[in-house]
């Protein structure tokens, strides 16, 4: 059991700080485990870490082995990554009239501040519960990360997906390859449009539609996903829509068809072309 203990706060430690970690002196006292007995022998923490290690300074170490294990390390959640409200590229009346100056600040400030608060709050609440074991909070934990963390992840997409209507960045010329690529796949751009403005207007409740491509086969596909599900793996999202009645409602109310035939208007196609080509999601 001890084992289990010492290494659930290992473990943490790894993901928390992206197979880094960073210790000073005062927090360390090396132990590793030799057997199922859950033995706990000191160890020369730099003849089995293979670094420059010293005691006295703040280090970056690699924890390449499993068989590292840190007693005495301080067991709270400062290393956690705090995620921020992004800015947004351009002023909140600056999609009008294809997106009111009341939306875009409530949907920035409110919603997704919201999101980002739930989820810094909840990863910290689960970084805890996993120090102490406790699988029923972290289960309950996941599913409050999945929806806080892809709003973040969403909004934070959405917002670079948008640009001022009459800027060259919202001209569909804007993404050259792109552009190609959706005419070689649907046939024309305005078949394209057709065909994503039925699948954002088919969404049934709150959601987001997609313009995705595939990093490993190549193809590029319209999709919706639900609440706030993100494009994850190696599924690129190109262009995101909101389709939550957040994103619309106090300026067209139920006319849905309205809002998406005026966010055409608004598309940043250079970043849709540059996360087309780089096949990055250029968020977070
Ligand atoms: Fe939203």
């Amino acid at each position: 059991m001890q084992f289990l203990q010492y290494f659930a706060v290992f473990t943490q430690i790894i993901y928390g700080s992206d197979n880094h970690l960073n210790v000073t002196g005062s927090q360390i006292a090396a132990t590793s485990v030799d057997s199922e007995t859950a033995t706990i022998l000191p160890v020369d923490i730099e003849s089995k870490i293979g670094v420059d290690f010293d005691i006295t300074a703040t280090t970056e170490v690699p924890l390449a082995t499993n068989s590292i294990i840190f007693d005495n390390i301080d067991k709270t959640t400062d290393y956690l990554k705090k995620f921020t409200l992004p800015s947004l590229p351009y002023a909140y009346n600056a999609l009008e009239p294809y997106i009111s100056k009341q939306i875009m600040e409530l949907h920035h400030t409110r919603h997704h501040q919201a999101y980002v608060d739930n989820l810094n709050a909840a990863l910290q609440g689960h970084a805890t519960a996993f120090q102490k074991a406790d699988v029923k909070k972290q289960i309950e934990l996941q599913q409050v990360i999945k929806f806080n963390g892809g709003g973040h992840i969403n909004h934070s997409l959405f917002w670079a997906n948008l640009s001022p209507a009459g800027t060259p960045a919202a001209s569909p010329s804007a993404a050259p390859q792109l552009r190609d690529a959706i005419e070689e796949r649907w046939g024309s751009y305005d078949t394209f449009k057709e065909k994503f403005s039925k699948a954002l207007l088919g969404i049934q409740g709150s959601g987001w539609g997609w313009l995705v491509k595939d990093k490993n086969k190549g193809i590029l596909s319209i999709e919706t996903t639900k609440d706030q599900d993100p494009v994850i793996g190696d599924r690129i999202p190109i262009i995101g829509v909101d389709m939550w009645e957040h994103a619309y409602y106090i300026q067209y109310l139920n006319d849905k068809a309205s809002y998406v035939e005026g966010v055409w208007n608004i598309i940043n196609w250079e970043t849709a072309e540059t996360r087309f080509k780089n096949l990055t999601s250029l968020y977070l």
